[in-house]
Protein backbone atom coordinates (compact mmCIF):
# COMPACT_ATOMS: atom_id res chain seq x y z
CA UNK A 1 0.00 0.00 0.00
CA UNK A 2 1.30 3.52 -1.19
CA UNK A 3 5.19 1.48 -1.82
CA UNK A 4 5.53 0.64 1.87
CA UNK A 5 5.86 -3.51 2.72
CA UNK A 6 3.21 -3.98 5.36
CA UNK A 7 3.97 -7.04 6.70
CA UNK A 8 7.51 -5.29 7.27
CA UNK A 9 5.51 -2.67 8.83
CA UNK A 10 3.17 -4.99 11.26
CA UNK A 11 6.50 -6.69 12.46
CA UNK A 12 7.64 -3.46 13.15
CA UNK A 13 5.12 -2.35 15.05
CA UNK A 14 7.24 -1.22 18.70
CA UNK A 15 3.75 -2.00 20.19
CA UNK A 16 2.63 -4.93 18.36
CA UNK A 17 -0.86 -5.07 15.70
CA UNK A 18 -3.52 -3.92 15.45
CA UNK A 19 -2.53 -1.22 13.14
CA UNK A 20 -4.76 0.88 10.65
CA UNK A 21 -2.27 2.07 7.26
CA UNK A 22 -3.30 4.59 4.90
CA UNK A 23 -2.39 5.78 2.08
CA UNK A 24 -2.10 9.88 1.69
CA UNK A 25 -1.37 9.76 -1.79
CA UNK A 26 -3.93 8.29 -3.29
CA UNK A 27 -6.72 9.71 -1.33
CA UNK A 28 -5.45 13.15 -2.40
CA UNK A 29 -5.68 11.89 -5.93
CA UNK A 30 -9.26 10.57 -4.86
CA UNK A 31 -10.07 14.06 -3.83
CA UNK A 32 -8.59 15.69 -7.00
CA UNK A 33 -10.67 13.10 -9.39
CA UNK A 34 -13.49 14.02 -7.89
CA UNK A 35 -12.99 18.16 -8.09
CA UNK A 36 -12.23 17.60 -11.54
CA UNK A 37 -15.99 16.62 -12.54
CA UNK A 38 -16.91 20.04 -11.60
CA UNK A 39 -14.67 21.02 -14.97
CA UNK A 40 -14.24 24.48 -12.81
CA UNK A 41 -18.08 25.04 -12.30
CA UNK A 42 -18.72 26.28 -8.72
CA UNK A 43 -18.62 23.55 -6.25
CA UNK A 44 -17.69 22.59 -3.07
CA UNK A 45 -16.16 18.58 -1.99
CA UNK A 46 -17.03 18.62 1.64
CA UNK A 47 -15.41 15.21 3.13
CA UNK A 48 -17.86 14.02 5.76
CA UNK A 49 -15.12 13.95 8.60
CA UNK A 50 -17.86 11.07 10.28
CA UNK A 51 -15.74 8.70 8.11
CA UNK A 52 -12.03 9.54 9.25
CA UNK A 53 -10.81 12.33 11.34
CA UNK A 54 -6.81 11.45 11.25
CA UNK A 55 -5.22 14.89 10.90
CA UNK A 56 -3.01 13.68 8.34
CA UNK A 57 -5.81 12.82 6.12
CA UNK A 58 -7.94 15.77 6.61
CA UNK A 59 -4.80 18.16 6.36
CA UNK A 60 -4.18 16.36 3.13
CA UNK A 61 -8.08 16.63 1.73
CA UNK A 62 -7.71 20.38 2.83
CA UNK A 63 -4.74 21.19 1.03
CA UNK A 64 -6.61 19.60 -2.34
CA UNK A 65 -8.89 22.36 -1.89
CA UNK A 66 -11.48 20.36 0.21
CA UNK A 67 -14.11 21.06 2.85
CA UNK A 68 -15.64 19.27 5.62
CA UNK A 69 -19.14 18.31 6.46
CA UNK A 70 -19.46 17.94 10.28
CA UNK A 71 -21.72 16.28 12.79
CA UNK A 72 -20.25 18.10 15.62
CA UNK A 73 -19.00 20.72 17.46
CA UNK A 74 -15.52 18.00 18.48
CA UNK A 75 -15.56 17.71 14.25
CA UNK A 76 -16.03 21.36 13.46
CA UNK A 77 -13.04 22.06 15.29
CA UNK A 78 -10.96 19.63 13.86
CA UNK A 79 -11.56 20.40 10.41
CA UNK A 80 -10.70 23.87 11.56
CA UNK A 81 -7.89 23.03 13.65
CA UNK A 82 -6.55 20.90 9.95
CA UNK A 83 -6.73 24.44 8.33
CA UNK A 84 -10.37 23.79 6.50
CA UNK A 85 -11.30 27.40 6.06
CA UNK A 86 -14.75 28.39 7.98
CA UNK A 87 -16.54 29.28 4.90
CA UNK A 88 -15.64 25.70 3.65
CA UNK A 89 -17.71 24.02 6.49
CA UNK A 90 -21.39 22.71 6.37
CA UNK A 91 -22.38 21.17 9.82
CA UNK A 92 -25.11 18.78 9.58
CA UNK A 93 -26.57 16.48 12.62
CA UNK A 94 -30.06 16.15 13.85
CA UNK A 95 -29.44 17.42 17.24
CA UNK A 96 -26.77 20.45 17.75
CA UNK A 97 -26.34 21.80 21.29
CA UNK A 98 -26.38 25.73 21.47
CA UNK A 99 -22.85 25.60 22.33
CA UNK A 100 -22.00 23.53 19.21
CA UNK A 101 -24.47 26.23 17.46
CA UNK A 102 -22.18 29.31 18.70
CA UNK A 103 -19.04 27.87 17.48
CA UNK A 104 -20.86 27.38 13.77
CA UNK A 105 -22.46 30.63 13.84
CA UNK A 106 -18.72 32.64 15.21
CA UNK A 107 -15.85 30.15 13.73
CA UNK A 108 -13.18 31.94 11.98
CA UNK A 109 -15.21 35.43 12.53
CA UNK A 110 -17.84 34.99 10.35
CA UNK A 111 -19.43 31.38 10.75
CA UNK A 112 -19.22 28.38 8.82
CA UNK A 113 -20.22 28.24 5.74
CA UNK A 114 -24.00 26.67 6.73
CA UNK A 115 -25.39 25.42 9.48
CA UNK A 116 -27.26 22.42 7.75
CA UNK A 117 -31.06 22.63 9.63
CA UNK A 118 -32.90 19.07 10.21
CA UNK A 119 -36.06 19.98 11.13
CA UNK A 120 -38.36 23.28 11.73
CA UNK A 121 -37.92 23.15 15.25
CA UNK A 122 -33.82 23.61 15.13
CA UNK A 123 -34.70 26.67 12.63
CA UNK A 124 -36.18 28.25 15.02
CA UNK A 125 -33.36 27.03 17.81
CA UNK A 126 -30.59 28.65 15.18
CA UNK A 127 -32.73 31.80 14.60
CA UNK A 128 -32.75 32.32 18.71
CA UNK A 129 -28.60 32.00 18.20
CA UNK A 130 -28.57 34.21 15.62
CA UNK A 131 -30.04 36.67 17.82
CA UNK A 132 -28.32 35.91 20.95
CA UNK A 133 -24.98 36.41 18.97
CA UNK A 134 -26.34 39.22 17.24
CA UNK A 135 -25.69 37.45 13.35
CA UNK A 136 -27.54 36.14 10.81
CA UNK A 137 -26.97 32.55 10.15
CA UNK A 138 -26.14 31.27 6.85
CA UNK A 139 -27.84 27.97 6.80
CA UNK A 140 -29.66 25.00 4.49
CA UNK A 141 -32.41 22.70 4.49
CA UNK A 142 -31.42 19.41 4.90
CA UNK A 143 -34.18 17.49 3.14
CA UNK A 144 -35.86 14.15 3.47
CA UNK A 145 -36.27 13.78 -0.50
CA UNK A 146 -38.33 10.49 -0.18
CA UNK A 147 -36.41 8.80 -2.28
CA UNK A 148 -37.31 4.74 -1.39
CA UNK A 149 -35.18 2.40 0.57
CA UNK A 150 -35.49 -0.46 -2.12
CA UNK A 151 -34.23 1.49 -4.93
CA UNK A 152 -31.27 2.56 -3.06
CA UNK A 153 -30.33 -0.80 -2.36
CA UNK A 154 -27.92 -0.01 0.09
CA UNK A 155 -28.10 -1.50 3.99
CA UNK A 156 -31.14 -0.35 6.17
CA UNK A 157 -29.11 1.75 8.75
CA UNK A 158 -26.92 3.39 6.11
CA UNK A 159 -29.89 4.76 3.86
CA UNK A 160 -30.87 7.64 5.41
CA UNK A 161 -33.38 9.63 2.69
CA UNK A 162 -36.76 7.50 3.38
CA UNK A 163 -39.60 9.23 5.05
CA UNK A 164 -39.16 7.93 8.34
CA UNK A 165 -35.49 8.81 9.46
CA UNK A 166 -35.19 10.76 12.17
CA UNK A 167 -32.57 12.97 9.37
CA UNK A 168 -33.95 15.98 7.46
CA UNK A 169 -36.96 18.24 7.06
CA UNK A 170 -39.79 16.12 5.30
CA UNK A 171 -40.98 17.42 1.86
CA UNK A 172 -44.20 18.71 3.09
CA UNK A 173 -42.80 21.09 5.66
CA UNK A 174 -41.08 22.95 3.02
CA UNK A 175 -43.30 25.64 2.45
CA UNK A 176 -42.60 26.59 6.47
CA UNK A 177 -39.47 25.98 6.42
CA UNK A 178 -38.94 29.05 3.42
CA UNK A 179 -41.31 30.87 5.24
CA UNK A 180 -39.54 30.59 8.62
CA UNK A 181 -36.75 31.70 7.28
CA UNK A 182 -37.95 34.51 5.25
CA UNK A 183 -39.81 35.87 7.84
CA UNK A 184 -36.46 36.02 10.53
CA UNK A 185 -34.08 38.71 10.38
CA UNK A 186 -31.21 36.15 11.82
CA UNK A 187 -31.85 33.14 8.92
CA UNK A 188 -30.38 33.40 5.39
CA UNK A 189 -31.97 30.01 3.83
CA UNK A 190 -28.78 29.52 1.54
CA UNK A 191 -29.20 25.76 0.11
CA UNK A 192 -31.02 22.83 0.58
CA UNK A 193 -29.51 19.49 1.02
CA UNK A 194 -29.96 16.03 1.30
CA UNK A 195 -28.18 12.31 1.48
CA UNK A 196 -29.97 9.96 0.54
CA UNK A 197 -27.82 7.23 1.74
CA UNK A 198 -24.42 5.75 2.11
CA UNK A 199 -22.14 2.91 -0.33
CA UNK A 200 -25.35 3.81 -2.86
CA UNK A 201 -24.79 0.70 -5.76
CA UNK A 202 -26.82 2.91 -8.39
CA UNK A 203 -26.84 6.56 -9.37
CA UNK A 204 -30.08 7.02 -9.83
CA UNK A 205 -31.22 7.39 -6.64
CA UNK A 206 -28.04 9.77 -5.71
CA UNK A 207 -29.64 11.79 -8.99
CA UNK A 208 -33.74 11.85 -7.96
CA UNK A 209 -31.96 12.93 -4.92
CA UNK A 210 -30.58 16.06 -6.71
CA UNK A 211 -33.85 16.47 -9.14
CA UNK A 212 -35.83 17.12 -5.70
CA UNK A 213 -33.41 19.79 -4.36
CA UNK A 214 -32.93 21.66 -7.43
CA UNK A 215 -37.15 21.99 -7.65
CA UNK A 216 -36.81 23.18 -3.74
CA UNK A 217 -34.12 25.90 -4.56
CA UNK A 218 -36.06 27.06 -7.46
CA UNK A 219 -38.74 27.10 -5.19
CA UNK A 220 -37.64 29.24 -2.54
CA UNK A 221 -35.60 31.40 -5.10
CA UNK A 222 -39.24 32.47 -6.51
CA UNK A 223 -40.10 33.24 -2.84
CA UNK A 224 -37.17 35.84 -2.55
CA UNK A 225 -34.69 33.10 -0.67
CA UNK A 226 -31.09 34.26 -0.96
CA UNK A 227 -30.55 30.41 -2.38
CA UNK A 228 -26.21 29.83 -3.30
CA UNK A 229 -26.19 26.25 -3.09
CA UNK A 230 -27.72 22.43 -3.71
CA UNK A 231 -25.89 19.99 -1.73
CA UNK A 232 -26.48 16.56 -2.63
CA UNK A 233 -24.48 14.80 -0.05
CA UNK A 234 -22.38 11.46 0.01
CA UNK A 235 -23.26 8.14 0.00
CA UNK A 236 -20.81 7.16 -3.20
CA UNK A 237 -20.13 3.56 -3.37
CA UNK A 238 -16.76 1.71 -3.55
CA UNK A 239 -15.82 -1.53 -4.30
CA UNK A 240 -15.40 -4.10 -1.14
CA UNK A 241 -14.76 -6.80 -3.26
CA UNK A 242 -17.63 -7.74 -5.49
CA UNK A 243 -17.01 -4.94 -8.01
CA UNK A 244 -18.63 -1.87 -8.22
CA UNK A 245 -19.39 -0.34 -11.37
CA UNK A 246 -19.29 3.84 -10.70
CA UNK A 247 -16.49 5.98 -9.84
CA UNK A 248 -17.44 8.75 -7.53
CA UNK A 249 -17.06 11.53 -9.95
CA UNK A 250 -20.40 9.73 -12.30
CA UNK A 251 -21.77 11.30 -9.22
CA UNK A 252 -21.17 14.18 -9.49
CA UNK A 253 -21.46 14.72 -13.32
CA UNK A 254 -25.02 13.46 -12.87
CA UNK A 255 -25.86 15.64 -10.20
CA UNK A 256 -24.40 18.83 -12.73
CA UNK A 257 -26.39 17.32 -15.44
CA UNK A 258 -29.76 17.35 -13.30
CA UNK A 259 -28.59 20.83 -12.35
CA UNK A 260 -27.76 21.98 -16.07
CA UNK A 261 -31.87 20.85 -16.77
CA UNK A 262 -33.01 22.94 -13.56
CA UNK A 263 -31.09 25.87 -15.40
CA UNK A 264 -29.76 26.38 -12.34
CA UNK A 265 -26.15 26.30 -12.85
CA UNK A 266 -25.17 29.64 -11.14
CA UNK A 267 -25.70 27.81 -7.94
CA UNK A 268 -22.77 26.00 -6.35
CA UNK A 269 -22.68 22.21 -6.16
CA UNK A 270 -21.71 20.77 -2.90
CA UNK A 271 -21.45 16.96 -2.58
CA UNK A 272 -20.34 15.55 1.05
CA UNK A 273 -18.53 12.06 -0.04
CA UNK A 274 -16.74 10.47 3.04
CA UNK A 275 -16.25 6.53 2.41
CA UNK A 276 -15.44 7.53 -1.88
CA UNK A 277 -12.65 9.77 -0.48
CA UNK A 278 -10.93 7.26 2.08
CA UNK A 279 -12.15 3.57 2.25
CA UNK A 280 -10.19 2.18 -0.19
CA UNK A 281 -7.25 3.73 1.00
CA UNK A 282 -6.71 2.52 4.55
CA UNK A 283 -6.40 -1.25 5.87
CA UNK A 284 -6.12 -2.67 9.02
CA UNK A 285 -3.18 -4.89 10.14
CA UNK A 286 -3.95 -7.83 12.59
CA UNK A 287 -1.74 -10.68 13.53
CA UNK A 288 -2.74 -14.32 13.72
CA UNK A 289 -2.79 -15.03 17.98
CA UNK A 290 -3.72 -18.80 16.87
CA UNK A 291 -6.14 -21.11 15.11
CA UNK A 292 -9.14 -23.46 16.56
CA UNK A 293 -9.95 -26.58 14.92
CA UNK A 294 -13.09 -28.21 15.46
CA UNK A 295 -15.69 -30.88 13.39
CA UNK A 296 -19.10 -29.54 13.39
CA UNK A 297 -21.92 -31.66 12.68
CA UNK A 298 -19.31 -34.11 10.52
CA UNK A 299 -17.53 -31.27 9.19
CA UNK A 300 -14.43 -29.76 10.04
CA UNK A 301 -14.52 -25.83 11.02
CA UNK A 302 -11.25 -24.15 10.85
CA UNK A 303 -11.15 -20.02 12.52
CA UNK A 304 -8.40 -18.09 12.43
CA UNK A 305 -7.81 -15.58 15.17
CA UNK A 306 -7.26 -12.40 14.90
CA UNK A 307 -5.89 -9.49 17.11
CA UNK A 308 -7.94 -7.05 15.63
CA UNK A 309 -11.47 -7.27 16.86
CA UNK A 310 -15.10 -5.50 16.30
CA UNK A 311 -14.12 -2.71 18.58
CA UNK A 312 -11.29 -1.87 16.23
CA UNK A 313 -13.66 -1.98 13.08
CA UNK A 314 -17.41 -2.65 13.63
CA UNK A 315 -18.75 -2.42 10.07
CA UNK A 316 -19.05 -6.26 9.76
CA UNK A 317 -20.88 -6.39 12.94
CA UNK A 318 -22.94 -3.20 12.59
CA UNK A 319 -23.59 -3.39 9.00
CA UNK A 320 -23.01 -7.11 8.01
CA UNK A 321 -20.12 -5.86 5.96
CA UNK A 322 -18.03 -7.65 4.55
CA UNK A 323 -13.84 -6.86 4.05
CA UNK A 324 -11.67 -9.14 2.22
CA UNK A 325 -9.27 -10.63 4.38
CA UNK A 326 -5.64 -11.64 2.88
CA UNK A 327 -2.02 -12.55 3.96
CA UNK A 328 0.42 -10.32 4.08
CA UNK A 329 2.42 -12.98 3.27
CA UNK A 330 1.36 -15.57 1.33
CA UNK A 331 2.16 -18.85 1.91
CA UNK A 332 2.93 -21.93 -0.10
CA UNK A 333 0.07 -23.40 -2.30
CA UNK A 334 -3.20 -22.23 -2.96
CA UNK A 335 -5.81 -19.86 -1.82
CA UNK A 336 -8.87 -22.43 -1.39
CA UNK A 337 -9.25 -23.00 2.14
CA UNK A 338 -11.86 -21.68 4.29
CA UNK A 339 -10.94 -19.86 7.04
CA UNK A 340 -13.27 -17.73 9.55
CA UNK A 341 -11.45 -14.77 10.27
CA UNK A 342 -13.23 -13.71 14.33
CA UNK A 343 -11.28 -11.39 16.58
CA UNK A 344 -10.85 -11.47 20.49
CA UNK A 345 -14.22 -9.69 21.67
CA UNK A 346 -16.79 -11.53 23.56
CA UNK A 347 -19.24 -11.01 21.24
CA UNK A 348 -20.18 -13.89 18.74
CA UNK A 349 -20.91 -11.02 16.13
CA UNK A 350 -16.62 -10.22 16.15
CA UNK A 351 -16.03 -11.90 13.04
CA UNK A 352 -14.53 -10.88 9.62
CA UNK A 353 -16.45 -13.91 8.22
CA UNK A 354 -15.38 -16.85 5.87
CA UNK A 355 -11.98 -16.49 3.92
CA UNK A 356 -10.08 -18.71 1.24
CA UNK A 357 -6.62 -18.40 2.93
CA UNK A 358 -3.95 -21.34 2.54
CA UNK A 359 -3.75 -24.44 4.50
CA UNK A 360 -1.43 -23.40 6.40
CA UNK A 361 -2.17 -20.25 8.17
CA UNK A 362 -0.88 -16.75 7.69
CA UNK A 363 0.94 -14.83 10.09
CA UNK A 364 -0.55 -11.70 9.51
CA UNK A 365 -3.37 -10.28 7.42
CA UNK A 366 -4.43 -7.12 6.23
CA UNK A 367 -8.28 -6.51 6.31
CA UNK A 368 -8.62 -4.80 2.99
CA UNK A 369 -10.76 -0.97 2.80
CA UNK A 370 -11.11 0.05 6.36
CA UNK A 371 -9.85 3.76 5.82
CA UNK A 372 -13.97 4.54 6.42
CA UNK A 373 -15.48 4.29 9.56
CA UNK A 374 -13.03 1.77 10.54
CA UNK A 375 -10.73 3.87 13.22
CA UNK A 376 -13.49 6.29 13.47
CA UNK A 377 -16.18 3.80 14.81
CA UNK A 378 -13.40 2.50 16.90
CA UNK A 379 -14.16 1.76 21.46
CA UNK A 380 -11.97 0.10 23.85
CA UNK A 381 -14.93 -2.31 24.24
CA UNK A 382 -13.42 -5.49 26.17
CA UNK A 383 -10.64 -3.23 27.79
CA UNK A 384 -8.67 -3.00 24.44
CA UNK A 385 -6.32 -0.04 23.69
CA UNK A 386 -7.20 2.00 20.30
CA UNK A 387 -5.54 0.42 16.90
CA UNK A 388 -2.59 2.93 15.97
CA UNK A 389 -2.51 4.61 12.93
CA UNK A 390 0.51 4.62 10.20
CA UNK A 391 0.26 7.67 7.91
CA UNK A 392 2.13 6.81 4.27
CA UNK A 393 3.00 9.36 1.91
CA UNK A 394 5.99 8.93 -1.62
CA UNK A 395 6.53 5.52 -0.17
CA UNK A 396 7.33 6.30 3.49
CA UNK A 397 5.76 6.32 6.57
CA UNK A 398 5.22 10.22 7.47
CA UNK A 399 3.06 9.92 10.76
CA UNK A 400 2.33 7.72 13.29
CA UNK A 401 0.20 7.16 16.54
CA UNK A 402 1.56 5.13 19.57
CA UNK A 403 -0.43 2.42 20.92
CA UNK A 404 -1.72 3.52 25.01
CA UNK A 405 -0.14 1.10 27.14
CA UNK A 406 -3.21 -1.05 28.93
CA UNK A 407 -2.23 0.68 32.44
CA UNK A 408 -3.71 3.66 30.59
CA UNK A 409 -7.07 1.94 30.51
CA UNK A 410 -6.89 0.51 33.94
CA UNK A 411 -5.78 3.20 35.29
CA UNK A 412 -8.68 5.69 33.75
CA UNK A 413 -11.55 2.99 34.51
CA UNK A 414 -9.86 2.33 37.88
CA UNK A 415 -9.43 5.52 38.71
CA UNK A 416 -13.19 6.55 38.52
CA UNK A 417 -13.36 8.25 42.17
CA UNK A 418 -16.27 8.14 44.68
CA UNK A 419 -18.00 10.29 47.21
C1 LIG B 1 -25.13 14.07 6.03
C2 LIG B 1 -24.11 13.11 5.56
N1 LIG B 1 -23.24 13.50 4.63
C3 LIG B 1 -22.26 12.68 4.18
C4 LIG B 1 -22.12 11.40 4.67
C5 LIG B 1 -21.01 10.56 4.14
O1 LIG B 1 -21.46 9.40 3.53
P1 LIG B 1 -20.47 8.48 2.71
O2 LIG B 1 -19.33 8.15 3.56
O3 LIG B 1 -21.29 7.29 2.39
O4 LIG B 1 -20.07 9.23 1.48
C6 LIG B 1 -23.02 10.93 5.64
C7 LIG B 1 -22.89 9.56 6.16
O5 LIG B 1 -23.53 9.12 7.03
C8 LIG B 1 -24.05 11.81 6.10
O6 LIG B 1 -24.91 11.43 7.02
Amino acid sequence: LGGVALDELARDQASGTPTYVYDLDAIAREARELIAAFDGAPGLVAFAVKANGAGPIVRALAREGCGADVVSGGELALALACGVAAKKIVYSGVAKTDDELDLALTAGGTGIGAVQVESLEELTRVAARGAALGVRARVSVRVNPGVEEDTIGTHAHISTGHDEAKFGVSLGDIDAAIERANASTHLDLIGFAAHVGSQLASIEPYAQGARVLFELAARAIGRGAPIAFVDTGGGMGIDYGGGYPSRPAEFVRAAREVQRVAGLERLSLHVEPGRALVGAHGVLLASVIQTKRATIGGAPRRWLMVDAGMNDLIRPALYQARHRVVPLVRGAGEASTPWRVVGPVCESSDDFGEHLLGAEPPARVAILDAGAYGFTMASQYNGRALATEVFVRGGRVVARTERAPRDAWVRERAGVGEG
